[in-house]
């Protein structure tokens, strides 16, 4: 009964027949609930409204010519305002974009920018932007995508405001709410994009690079795609745009894992699906493991070795019963024969992922094949843009491969001996091992002599060094993102109240808090023992949190300053395992399949950690507290990887309880 009354107040505001129409919001214009901002072409429209038969009120963008509502943007996904209350948008005191109801201001994106804001304009396409007097932009929605792309929206990284941009999915159809799917731009190596479900990556796009391709046609128009690609110091991002800016297109992240872009077709008026990714659900990434490469057949799922003559499976039972994920490996191993290795060259693959890369965006293929052949760890070499040099290098096996019509072409690594036919191979070898030395002996003296007689001239840097050092600068600079300021750490935790304390854990209290952006977090304060400097413990909290897993609690980032060591998790809404299984009423909503779950769950994280994962650690202190539970009641461990940090000393944790394992 009550639901049903809220429901028809929702709908009665939605239905409201004196809305009014605003072009701008000021200090003295107000946006209340039924009235909505256009922009100057009458494109896009802001407002309040309730999704589907939900009973909350969210301030979203839409397109204003299109009947069927399509929602582009949500302000406040995730702190939803009841039905019913009266809600205002205006700017406030201090330039503060702010939703009110009865004065009461209850919910509001906090600007960190010292500007005083002036307006608030939607533009036409679809960006709502905060301007102070000069019309500077302060805040704009593009900074905060949600689950569609617009186009000139972009996806990536802004290196300088510490920012990234990736979408992420509704909950529902119903809920606007932050959905486990995201879809966002991979920027440790050259970059490339990657749709993932929490941690699990789904589908893996190519590198990054500029590109137009013809997608198809709605009515007489064409649909050609354009990617814009910017790769610098300080920013790295994606963004796409339809020649024919006159069609207008978005493209959505749904919520059954796929990413969808669609063109509006004005005669049929509906949207009509110019493509989605991933085109096959059974094919996961990775799935033929290193070296592996997938067929293409559409039909049926298979993986062969990249070179069935250099490569032989891993596996061979597994391989044969069509378990691939154990790849390939070569017949003969590489075993750093001093530039005596050469490549092969493989035409028509798809990349392979570019987390362990370096690449230089002026080198041409020469100087690239010499990098990485001067390199025994650089397994292979390839240009992804052949409009451009770009030299892109991998320092590990090559994961999820595949055949592709029209794809790129790569280099990798082969022993000497597999260079060349048998017979003729043995001879070279001989020769290169005689002469080569030789030349090499000769060249080195030519070259010290050289090289000292300049510098006694001018003082001339040896050239040709510092080229891959920079790339690693990069790589570096990029993994020490998770760096929290201890103020947006206290801002977030309402200065560690005790309202916010979620629980003491044995290395130190635990609190929630919220960031500036409305993501929840939850953050230990590590008791002020630890024995490690600031150096060691930051690279120790690098190290750990490159370990990622379903069943491991990812660690966000870290925040040293002066006394205080903090350790920032994702937030878990379901508590700990003991919490629930101690607890007389709580237990009894545990069934038995549920119980399973959570135990085959922590059996999988405790696999990865103890085999799996790089670092290869030990909990030592594995019990239900250290068990916390997602929305889902996925069970992740937490506290992994503590013991290292308090350098292996168990007594200066500061635990008093027995530990239960
Ligand atoms: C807002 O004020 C109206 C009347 O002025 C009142 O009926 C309503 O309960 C108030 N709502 C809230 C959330 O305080
Ligand atoms: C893509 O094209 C733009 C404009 O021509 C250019 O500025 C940018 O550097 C290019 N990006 C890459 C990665 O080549
Ligand atoms: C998501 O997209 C895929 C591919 O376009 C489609 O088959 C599926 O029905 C979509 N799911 C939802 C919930 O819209
Ligand atoms: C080879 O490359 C790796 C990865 O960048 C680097 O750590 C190593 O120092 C390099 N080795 C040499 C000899 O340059
Ligand atoms: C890339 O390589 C070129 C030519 O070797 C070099 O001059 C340049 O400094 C390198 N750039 C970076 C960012 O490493
Ligand atoms: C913004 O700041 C106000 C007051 O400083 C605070 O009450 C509010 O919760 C903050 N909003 C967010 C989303 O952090």
């Amino acid at each position: 009964m009550e639901g049903a009354a809220i429901l028809l107040f929702c709908l009665l505001f939605v239905h409201k027949s004196y809305a009014a129409e605003l072009k701008t919001i000021s200090e003295s214009n107000f946006l209340t609930d039924g009235d909505t901002l256009v922009s100057a072409a009458g494109i896009f429209e802001l407002g309040f409204f309730t999704p589907g038969s939900s009973k909350n009120r969210y301030l979203g963008i839409w397109y204003k010519k299109i009947s069927d509502k399509t929602v582009v943007w949500v302000a406040n996904r995730d702190h939803p305002l009841p039905c019913g209350s009266p809600l205002v948008l205006k700017i406030a005191d201090q330039g503060i974009l702010r939703i009110f109801s009865n004065a009461t201001m209850i919910w509001s994106y906090n600007i960190t920018t010292s500007g005083k804001a002036a307006a608030i304009l939607l533009r036409d396409d679809g960006n709502l932007v905060l301007t102070d007097q000069q019309e500077r932009v302060l805040w704009q929605s593009f900074d905060y995508p949600t689950d569609t792309l617009l186009p000139g929206m972009k996806i990536g990284r802004d290196y300088v405001r510490r920012k990234e941009w990736y979408l992420s999915s509704w909950k529902s159809s119903e809920d606007p709410a932050t959905g486990e799917l995201t879809f966002g731009a991979e920027t440790r190596g050259y970059p490339e994009t990657k749709l993932r479900q929490g941690a699990l990556v789904i589908f893996r796009g190519e590198p990054l690079r500029n590109s137009t391709f013809f997608a198809g046609s709605v009515l007489d128009k064409s649909l050609t795609v354009r990617y814009d690609v910017i790769i610098s110091e300080s920013e790295v991002s994606f963004a796409y745009n339809l020649e024919d800016n006159s069609i207008l297109s978005r493209a959505t992240l749904n919520s059954s894992v796929h990413l969808e872009l669609w063109a509006w077709v004005d005669n049929a008026r509906g949207w009509r699906l110019v493509y989605s990714v991933p085109s096959d659900l059974r094919v996961t990434y990775n799935m033929c493991g290193a070296y592996g490469t997938r067929s293409m057949d559409a039909f049926q799922q298979s993986c062969n070795c990249l070179d069935e003559k250099k490569f032989v499976p891993k596996n061979q039972k597994a391989w044969e019963r069509g378990d691939w994920s154990g790849g390939c490996i070569r017949r003969t191993p590489l075993e750093c024969e001093n530039g005596l290795e050469g490549f092969i060259k493989y035409s028509n693959v798809k990349l392979p992922d570019t987390e362990n890369t370096l690449f230089n965006m002026s080198m041409t293929l020469e100087e690239c094949h010499t990098k990485c052949l001067q390199n025994c760890t650089c397994m292979a070499y390839a240009n992804p843009d052949d409009s451009q040099s770009i030299c892109l290098l991998w320092f590990n096996n090559l994961l999820d491969l595949q055949a592709q019509n029209g794809g790129s072409t790569i280099f990798v690594r082969m022993a000497s001996s597999e260079l060349d036919s048998q017979s003729t191979s043995k001879n070279i070898k001989i020769i290169l091992l005689v002469i080569i030395p030789g030349v090499v002996l000769i060249g080195l003296m030519i070259a010290t002599w050289l090289c000292c007689a300049r510098r006694k001239w001018n003082h001339a840097k040896p050239a040709g060094e510092g080229e891959i050092l920079i790339a690693s600068k990069r790589l570096e600079e990029d993994m020490e993102q998770p760096l929290f300021s201890f103020s947006t750490i206290a801002d977030a935790t309402a200065n560690f109240s005790p309202e916010n304390k979620l629980g003491e854990g044995g290395f130190g209290p635990v609190y929630k808090g919220m960031l500036e952006e409305g993501k929840e977090i939850a953050v230990k304060r590590l008791s002020k023992n630890s024995s490690q400097g600031h150096d060691e413990f930051k690279n120790e909290v690098i190290c750990i949190s490159k370990l990622q897993h379903r069943n491991l609690v990812k660690i966000l980032g870290c925040c040293i300053e002066g006394d205080e060591k903090l350790l920032i998790y994702e937030y878990m809404p379901n508590k700990s395992l003991d919490s629930l299984i101690f607890d007389k009423t709580q237990s009894m909503t545990l069934d038995w399949t549920k119980r399973f779950n959570i135990i085959k769950g922590i059996a999988r994280g405790l696999v990865y950690l103890h085999q799996d994962s790089r670092l290869r650690i030990i909990h030592r202190d594995l019990k239900a507290s250290n068990i916390l539970l997602d929305q889902d009641m996925n069970p992740k461990i937490s506290d992994f990887g503590l013991a290292r940090i308090f350098g292996g000393n168990e007594t200066q944790a500061s635990t008093e309880r027995v530990v239960g394992t």
